[in-house]
C-alpha cells in the first residue's frame, strides 16, 4: 500500500466531496463546497492536504495558521480506509507543515465522537469551545 500526503489540487474536488458526504461532514456545501476548495487553495495562510493510497484519495485535512493561532477546521478519511493510520498521519503533517511556518501551538474544531482519536494523536480537551452564527 503506497500512502501518500499531498497538497490539494482542483481535480480533487469531488473525491473528496464524496468522502465528506459519507461521514456527514457536508451540511454547509457553501462552506464545505467546490467553491469554497479553490478559495482554500488559494489561501497563503491555509495549509489543505490530501492523502492518496495507490492512487486513490482517501482523507483530507484543512487548516490555517495566521501568525499567531494554528486551527485545524476539518479532517475527513473515507469510511473504508478508517483505523489505518490515515488520521494519525494526516494530523501529523499538517502540525509539522504548521510547526515549520512558525505556529506554537495547533489546535483542532472537534466533534464529541471525534475526541478519542484527537486524545489518541496528542490533543487534549480545553475550556475554549466554538461557537458559531449558523
Ligand atoms: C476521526 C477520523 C478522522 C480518524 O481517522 P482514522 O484514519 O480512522 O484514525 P487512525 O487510524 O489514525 O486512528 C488512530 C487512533 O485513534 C483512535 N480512534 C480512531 N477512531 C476512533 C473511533 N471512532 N473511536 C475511538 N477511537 C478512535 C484509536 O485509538 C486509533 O488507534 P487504533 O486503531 O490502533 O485503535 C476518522 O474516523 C473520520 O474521518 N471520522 C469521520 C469524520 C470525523 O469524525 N472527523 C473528525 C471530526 S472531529
Amino acid at each position: 500500500m503506497a500512502m501518500m500526503i499531498r497538497n490539494f489540487e482542483l481535480s480533487d474536488t469531488d473525491s473528496i466531496v464524496e468522502i465528506l458526504k459519507m461521514n456527514s461532514q457536508y451540511g454547509f456545501p457553501e462552506v464545505d463546497g467546490p467553491e469554497a476548495m479553490k478559495r482554500v487553495k488559494n489561501c497563503s495562510a491555509a495549509i489543505f492536504l490530501v492523502c492518496e493510497i495507490d492512487g486513490e484519495n482517501v482523507g483530507v485535512v484543512r487548516g490555517n495558521y495566521d501568525g499567531s493561532r494554528a486551527i485545524i477546521h476539518q479532517l475527513s478519511v473515507h469510511p473504508a480506509y478508517q483505523r489505518r493510520g490515515i488520521g494519525t498521519a494526516l494530523v501529523k503533517e499538517i502540525v509539522n507543515r504548521f510547526q515549520q511556518m512558525g505556529a506554537p501551538t495547533v489546535s483542532a474544531m472537534v466533534s464529541e465522537k471525534g475526541l478519542p482519536f484527537w486524545e489518541k494523536v496528542g490533543f487534549r480537551k480545553t475550556k475554549a469551545f466554538l461557537v458559531g452564527n449558523w
